[in-house]
């Protein structure tokens, strides 16, 4: 049998990263990240800015991605693109470049759920054990919180979600009320490593067993910090350390208590972790712990694959090009797209 490589071109703006990918059947050849740093000043991303600073670097993007692959745009097979869900001006600038240049080029073009692709990282091809069906995927991002059953490649159902607030969102409010920069995850991640996790006490949502809420941490933070600032101005910058561990403490037991839930309501011992905050070095050690005393089979992707990237878009893009799954010419960004 003569297999054909294939060779798909990934485009993924669907917040505030504009990224391209060159994957060779499941292989990542190149992928590129330009972020955006405009909207640390305004503690989050301002979505006109976003589509603005889309536009402009969505042409280089795609060059360099095709420069580093080492390939010429005349060797793509296909164009994927993140349909949403995600920010309209933003997923309008991929989505408007997925089409232009699949009609330029003459070659199919195939949508993508972005939360699929999160999920689908587990599937780049780089040498690592890769997650038998079913599994449990905890997809956690800036936008996102949902405990998805995997049945298949294409066949995975939302079990539990967060009712309020995601956890990425979780960790940048909570960094905002610290005084911390946007994005605050990763800050949170860097100062908890030098504090105590038990420091301080935040109360636990009471909801659904496979439901999330964290909206009540977030006044819960607020709370505290006003009391403690009217008796000792300098609290945050004294306690940095054990503010960040407590609070991401606080995330990781919450996170881990719904994926125990959901382990036992479906007798499923396979879980990857996906999304922005799958980056968490807490919530992945926290979880290789649970490998060992739960006896839990752990998938934890790649770094470069766990925030917003195309590799992830790419690799989707490959499996939908297998069953010739392509989109039609009149696709349009959706801002609101389900799993
Ligand atoms: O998946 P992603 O890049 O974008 C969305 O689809 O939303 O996720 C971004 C989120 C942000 O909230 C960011 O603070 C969080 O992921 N994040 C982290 C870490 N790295 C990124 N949160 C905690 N710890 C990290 N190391
Ligand atoms: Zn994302």
């Amino acid at each position: 049998m003569i297999t054909k490589n294939i060779t798909i071109l990934g485009i993924e703006s669907s917040c505030d990263d504009t990224s391209a990918a060159v994957i060779k059947n499941a292989k990542i050849l190149s992928n590129v990240i330009a972020n955006q740093e405009i909207h640390q000043k305004y503690g989050g991303v301002v979505p006109e800015l976003a589509s603005r600073a889309h536009q402009q670097n969505i042409v280089p993007v795609v060059n360099q991605a095709l420069k580093i692959a080492n390939i010429s745009k005349e060797q793509v097979d296909a164009i994927a693109f993140t349909r949403g869900p995600g920010l309209m001006g933003s997923l309008l600038v991929g989505t408007s470049f997925a089409k232009s240049l699949s009609l330029a080029l003459n070659i199919p073009l195939i949508e993508v759920n972005h939360m699929q692709g999160h999920i689908m990282a587990h599937f780049i091809d780089e040498g690592q054990e890769m997650p038998d069906f079913p599994f449990i995927c905890l997809t956690v991002s800036g936008g996102h919180t949902q405990i998805v059953l995997v049945k298949e490649h294409f066949n995975m159902d939302v079990i539990g979600e967060t009712i309020d607030d995601a956890a990425g969102e979780a960790f940048d409010k909570s960094a905002k009320i610290l005084g911390l920069k946007y994005p605050g995850g990763p800050l949170i991640d860097k100062y908890a490593k030098l504090g105590n996790p038990l420091a301080f006490k935040f109360t636990k949502p009471r909801v659904q067993e496979l439901e999330f809420s964290f909206s009540g941490l977030k006044s819960n933070i607020l709370q505290l910090i006003q009391r403690e600032e009217k008796k000792n101005s300098a609290f945050i910058k004294e306690n940095l350390d054990d503010l960040c561990a407590s609070i991401q403490h606080t995330i990781i037991e919450i996170l881990l208590e719904k994926v125990s839930n959901a382990v036992k309501l479906t007798g499923i011992k396979s879980i990857a972790i996906a999304g922005g905050v799958s980056a968490n070095s807490g919530l992945r050690s926290a979880l290789k712990d649970k490998e060992r005393s739960h006896n839990w089979k752990v998938f934890i992707p790649k770094f470069d694959y766990c925030t917003d990237n195309a590799a992830m878009i790419a690799i989707v893009g490959y499996h939908k090009y297998l069953k010739s799954d392509f989109a039609n010419s009149a696709t349009t960004a959706k801002a609101r797209l389900k799993l």
